[in-house]
């Protein structure tokens, strides 16, 4: 199903031929630098199934991202509940996941836009958080150019991670619904 379109990419539920391309990207490296393990095939078809499944609980996920030029699956960009306690949480968290050679174009910050805007709008949430390691500064870019704000004094450690992991030490952003006039 389409959740979004925006001008280069279609944001929509998962289909069964999206493991294929979604495991290579799970394998590529460069997109592994700053997650704690390179998924291989049957954990890219566990982590499917759990934002399919997280979209029957909660009715938003982390979606499947297209190029609407000619269908090709780039990655996810999408909504998840935060899978644990910390300061900040409960919260919905924003990510995103492309392969290496879609990195760059501005993909991932057109599709985050249009999941932020959505979440706002239509699912009325009132505030979304993202994080990732400090040196992850891909990503803090895309948090910083959808508007998200970082206060140093929300950094934790994740609780998933070993102290001791260099991927332990986690920057927090968030962005608030807009105020009404
Ligand atoms: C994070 C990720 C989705 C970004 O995708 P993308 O399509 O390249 O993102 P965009 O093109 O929209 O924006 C990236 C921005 O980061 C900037 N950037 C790239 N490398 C950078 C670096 N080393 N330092 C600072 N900024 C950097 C780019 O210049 C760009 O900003 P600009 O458009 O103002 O020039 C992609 O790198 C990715 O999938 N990484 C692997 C998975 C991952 O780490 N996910 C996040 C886990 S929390």
């Amino acid at each position: 199903m389409i959740i979004l379109k925006t001008k280069h990419l279609i944001i929509r539920t998962w289909q069964e031929q999206d493991l294929d391309p979604m495991s290579v990207i799970n394998q590529d490296p460069l997109v592994c630098e700053f997650l704690p393990k390179i998924g291989n095939r049957a954990e890219t078809e566990n982590l499917i199934r759990r934002f399919m499944l997280h979209y029957e609980k909660y009715g938003f996920t982390a979606y499947a991202v297209e190029l609407n030029s000619n269908g090709t699956l780039i990655g996810f960009v999408g909504l998840l509940v935060a899978s644990f306690e910390a300061h900040f949480t409960p919260a919905v968290e924003i990510g995103w996941r492309l392969g290496s050679q879609y990195w760059g174009k501005g993909y991932a910050t057109e599709a985050a836009k249009s999941v932020v805007d959505f979440a706002f709008t239509t699912l009325k949430l009132k505030e979304i958080v993202s994080f990732t390691i400090e040196n992850n500064m891909r990503s803090r870019q895309v948090m910083e150019k959808i508007g998200m704000h970082h206060n140093p004094d929300d950094d934790f450690d994740h609780p998933k991670l070993p102290k001791k992991s260099p991927l332990c030490k986690h920057v927090l952003y968030r962005i608030k619904t807009p105020m009404k006039k």
